[in-house]
């Protein structure tokens, strides 16, 4: 496989967990991710907690320098997938390691807690920030596009529902260690990223009206419809629990129909990496566009803008 690029619009599988300020409306005191760090800015995940009024997560492999988990861990490494990884796979750390990581931290954080209470309640969250933190999820987008790499399109049709078990499991571990608030991103659309459209898009026939590959964006999609079903499923199994799907597929898209209304030069480029133009980006501004629309609250099933007060903080866009 060609070494990859991955630009803005590639969101890795995450599994965030933000704990947020208990006196805040949303009433998280942490937030718990799972994603990567693919970008010469900030990311989706740095706005959403800064919307939150709470500080950029420290990521859970970053042991040096006495990093704070008071609010949240970033269990996210950039290109990891949800199914367990393989040898040629990017990142080890898949979904499944990344639970596994999240489990040993609350573990060992609220032993040491017992142990030395006060003197450590800076730096590691309380029992009580792991039942209200905000667990966040990014999931689908690198199993997809690794996928196309070996398998045809109806193949990778059929193979959603594999991913789609595995990251279930993970929510079932998640909730069985007592986390209550899943707030869920679906894929975006990977037929728009530029390094699928310089492997894929070659042939313009294969692209569709935007310059992004179509094959791509349909995997994207069917996904998206079975992540969306699963999301009610566990929100019905879970009377407890508030699940939140977010629908990041039709944001990305829109800016990339739309790019020049909200003021960008190119809808399809790359924050950074090799080749030059004509795929060059400015990977912040997006992140920030995607991150206001998230905090409308009008993407989301339950929509959420009626609880949001943290939106003041996009008051002004800077994109
Ligand atoms: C779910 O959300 C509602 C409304 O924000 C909130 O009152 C409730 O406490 C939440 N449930 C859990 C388990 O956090
Ligand atoms: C582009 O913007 C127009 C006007 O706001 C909107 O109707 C359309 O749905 C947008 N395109 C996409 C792909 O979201």
């Amino acid at each position: 496989m060609a070494t990859k690029n991955f630009n803005t619009l590639q969101i890795l599988t995450m599994l965030f967990v933000v704990f947020l300020p208990i006196a805040h409306s949303l009433n998280y005191p942490a937030v718990f991710n799972f994603a990567g760090r693919f970008s010469d800015g900030r990311l989706i995940i740095d706005f959403l907690v800064a919307a939150m009024d709470l500080p950029f997560l420290n990521p859970y492999l970053d042991s040096v320098g006495m990093p704070s988990f008071r609010n949240g861990c970033n269990f996210a490494t950039g290109g990891a997938i949800t199914l367990p990884a393989t040898a040629t796979s990017v990142s080890p750390f898949s979904f499944g390691i990344q639970v596994s990581q999240f489990v040993r931290f609350k573990a060992r954080a609220l032993q040491l807690l017992a142990a030395k209470g006060k003197e450590l309640e800076n730096y590691l969250p309380l029992e009580d920030s792991f039942r209200k933190g905000l667990y966040m999820f990014d999931i689908g987008q690198n199993d997809l596009a690794g996928a196309f790499y070996s398998k045809t399109l109806d193949q990778i049709l059929a193979f959603i529902p594999t991913i789609l078990a595995q990251f279930e499991s993970g929510i079932k571990r998640l909730y069985d260690q007592g986390a209550r608030n899943f707030w869920i991103h679906n894929t975006g659309p990977l037929g728009c990223l530029t390094q699928n459209v310089a492997v894929f898009g070659t042939n313009p026939s294969k692209l569709d009206e935007h310059g992004c590959v179509s094959s791509h964006n349909q995997a994207a999609k069917a996904f998206n419809l079975q992540l969306h079903d699963l999301s009610k499923k566990l929100q019905g199994q879970y009377s407890d629990a508030n699940v939140t799907y977010v629908d990041i597929f039709s944001i990305k898209y829109d800016l990339i129909a739309n790019y020049s209304l909200y003021g960008f030069q190119q809808p399809i480029m790359a924050c950074c990496g090799y080749g030059g133009l004509p795929l060059n980006y400015n990977s912040q501004a997006a992140n920030q566009f995607v991150s206001s629309k998230i905090l409308t609250g009008k993407y989301s099933d339950p929509p959420f803008s009626d609880k949001i007060s943290f939106l003041t903080s996009f008051e002004t866009p800077m994109w």
